[in-house]
């Protein structure tokens, strides 16, 4: 017969678990919030483009623009409907470069013009077992914490997003010349919550750092003071 004991613990053990489901959920949702940030500046940047009357070709452009952004915000949401934080759900065969070509299109609108984006790719297909919507949104967050590093420096900026492959890894990497991360902040700079910045959330890296290691991947940084920073993602070929 079960004693008093094991129905105490195993209620608890009940409320235990509730409260982790309960700390999933308001990560998730900090989280996908964050990242409806993101696509909001995105919609904002573009519908103000077409307003101003740019050509058709740029409409057009725009239109796409918030299109995407758009669908990312409905995925978003319908994750945290569903309660689904299992990246699984949506994971499938995806060519990573024509992905990252699509994400740096639509962080166009999230980089002022002082700022130029390369992005150095091999001439092959790069096709990978990945959730698309959340490696999407893991790089923009980059580029987003690039752009944030720049700012200050009131410099020519320049993002180097690289892609190559590493046998059995997939290597991302993200490098600005930005102001840098402190040695004593580096190790922090995952931390969810962790932020230096004014109005920052300490966010987008807790994400970045969540989605990759939900693909079994790993992510780096490193990082010279007043000289700039590199986020290096390493995912397996699965
Ligand atoms: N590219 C970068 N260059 C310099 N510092 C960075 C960079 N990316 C992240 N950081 C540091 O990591 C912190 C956490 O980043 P993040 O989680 O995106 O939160 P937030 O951008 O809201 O501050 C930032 O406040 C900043 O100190
Ligand atoms: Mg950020």
């Amino acid at each position: 017969m079960i004693t008093d004991k094991e129905v105490s613990e195993l209620l608890s053990e009940d409320s235990d678990k509730k409260m982790k489901k309960m700390n999933m959920l308001g990560q998730m949702t900090f989280g996908i919030v964050h990242d409806i940030g993101n696509s909001l500046q995105i919609l904002r940047a573009s519908s103000y483009m077409i307003r101003k009357g740019a050509p058709d070709i740029t409409v057009t452009k725009n239109v796409d623009a918030i299109d995407a952004a758009v669908e990312n915000m409905a995925l978003m949401v319908e994750r945290v409907l569903s309660f689904s934080n299992n990246s699984n759900d949506l994971v499938q065969e995806i060519d990573i470069l024509t992905a990252l070509d699509e994400t740096i299109i639509l962080s166009e609108y999230l980089v002022p013009p002082h700022i130029t984006i390369d992005f150095q790719k091999p001439d092959k297909k790069i096709l990978l077992m990945a959730n698309l919507l959340e490696l999407s949104q893991a790089v923009l967050n980059l580029i987003k914490n690039s752009v944030d590093a720049i700012e200050p420096m009131k410099r020519e900026g320049l993002i180097l997003i690289s892609i190559k492959e590493c046998f059995p890894w997939v290597e991302v990497k993200v490098k600005d010349n930005g102001c840098g991360i402190a040695p004593k902040h580096l190790e922090k700079v995952f931390d969810p919550l962790f932020t230096t910045r004014e109005g920052g959330t300490g966010i987008g890296l807790a994400n970045v750092w969540a989605t990759v290691e939900s693909h079994g991947g790993v992510v780096a940084v490193t990082s010279e003071l007043g000289q700039g920073s590199e986020f290096t993602i390493m995912l397996p070929r699965k």
